[in-house]
């Protein structure tokens, strides 16, 4: 492998990273793909009525926007914002915790990621550092707000039903919250304001002016890649199907961009890219990335619009325009007959194309609810054929063939 070489010129607004990560986790929310950053501004409102520090209103605000990072299934989704309590809560507050506790730029978060279902009674005995447990319960209360008051935005009818939410919680006072936490909702939640706000079009306002706050550091190269090794992880849990298999692009790709000569920063680059470029599918319903039969033609369409949101996802950060770009087109084929953006011949680079032959490999090697995972052999027969006919770069197919068992260990993540 190629010596890493570390672009000294990248440099990452943390904000705007910060943003991509809360927009990815919120896809999985399907319809509704603003709860993690109505949690974040429910947590920091609240701190600010009670007087806390700035300090901790961003601690709180970015915990919001993050707090189920561990949550990459839409069903699972479904169920933590179905009921006010739910059994199989812990599993992605773990998972949360484990995502962001090396992420050195995010790690004081992980904690409070990793208690935030858990009950008040039970947390206030724990020897948790500093304000933790306080912390943590605050976004626990803000996000059992957002759950309860969420299915009443559409027809806003939120302000006839906040006397009841308010109730449901103010019963769980000491046993699930703590007092002080929703002494302070009890008073908040008298105003009108502090509902209307939760409107989407004042969300997203809330966000924008946020953009501002807070602090700016850049950070660099190595630690945006250790990040994207965080996004892979997110996008990977999505379905027991798709373990490891951004991973396997990104290997596979990288792999691949050394034998075609390509520069070390675009090897660099080109792995990144096949970590991020289905960040998109995290909005795909998992009834149809596990569906166990052929994709409908309503179905497929669905499938389609997720390689558009990966675009949209990472087109915030600018310093990666050309990564966004090299993922958002893996759907792309030389003829022009790809999806979403319909791009082929001289304007599809290279970088993309090696991306799409390394994430059709890594798919044809793992099983799939309708197949089982084929064999290199089979692979190649696809991929030579897929050539052929204009939907692969044949240059690139024939450096797999040249190199196919290699490849497809590679591939499957067992170099
Ligand atoms: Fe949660
Ligand atoms: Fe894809
Ligand atoms: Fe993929």
């Amino acid at each position: 492998m190629t010596e890493t070489i570390v672009p000294a010129e990248l440099e990452i607004d943390l904000r705007q990273l910060v943003m991509t990560i809360a927009n990815t986790v919120d896809l999985v929310g399907v319809d509704d793909v603003l709860h993690g950053r109505r949690v974040g501004m429910l947590a920091r409102e609240m701190a600010i009525r009670m007087g806390w520090g700035e300090a901790e209103q961003l601690i709180l605000y970015d915990a919001g926007l993050l707090h189920d990072c561990g949550v990459s299934s839409t069903r699972v989704h479904h169920r933590l914002v179905v009921d006010l309590e739910w059994s199989g809560a812990e599993e992605h507050c773990i998972r949360g915790y484990e995502l962001l506790k090396d992420f050195q730029p995010l790690a004081h978060l992980a904690l409070i990621i990793r208690y935030h279902h858990s009950a008040w009674s039970w947390l206030e005995q724990q020897s948790l550092p500093g304000n933790t447990a306080l912390l943590a319960n605050l976004i626990y209360l803000a996000d059992r707000i957002d759950v309860l008051a969420a299915p009443y935005h559409a027809d806003q009818s939120v302000l006839s039903h906040a006397d009841e939410i308010r109730a449901r919680l103010l019963a769980a006072s000491g046993r699930l919250f703590s007092p002080e936490l929703l002494a302070a909702f009890d008073k908040v939640s008298q105003e009108e304001a502090f509902w209307l706000g939760m409107q989407p079009e004042w969300v997203q306002q809330y966000l924008v002016d946020m953009e501002e706050h807070g602090d700016l550091r850049l950070i660099g190269w190595t630690e945006f890649k250790q990040c994207a090794g965080i996004f892979s992880h997110i996008i990977d849990a999505k379905s027991p199907y798709t373990e490891q298999h951004s991973q396997g692009v990104s290997r596979l790709a990288r792999h691949l961009a050394e034998r075609s000569g390509l520069d070390a920063m675009t090897c660099e680059k080109i792995e990144v890219a096949g970590l991020l470029h289905d960040i998109g599918k995290l909005q795909i319903p998992d009834e149809i990335i596990e569906g166990e039969s052929a994709l409908t033609p309503h179905e497929f369409d669905i499938m389609k619009s997720h390689s558009y949101g990966t675009l949209q996802v990472l087109k915030r950060l600018h310093a990666i325009a050309d990564i966004a770009r090299w993922a958002s087109l893996h759907h792309e084929t030389p003829d022009g007959h790809g999806y979403p953006f319909r791009v082929g011949g001289a304007d599809l680079p290279i970088e993309a194309r090696i991306i799409n032959v390394a994430d059709i490999f890594q798919a044809l090697a793992q099983n799939r609810p309708y197949r089982k995972s084929m064999t290199p052999e089979q692979i190649l027969s696809i991929l030579q054929e897929r050539a052929a006919q204009g939907r692969a770069d044949a240059g690139v197919v024939a450096l797999v063939a040249d190199d196919l068992d290699n490849c497809h260990q590679i591939a499957i993540c067992h170099e």
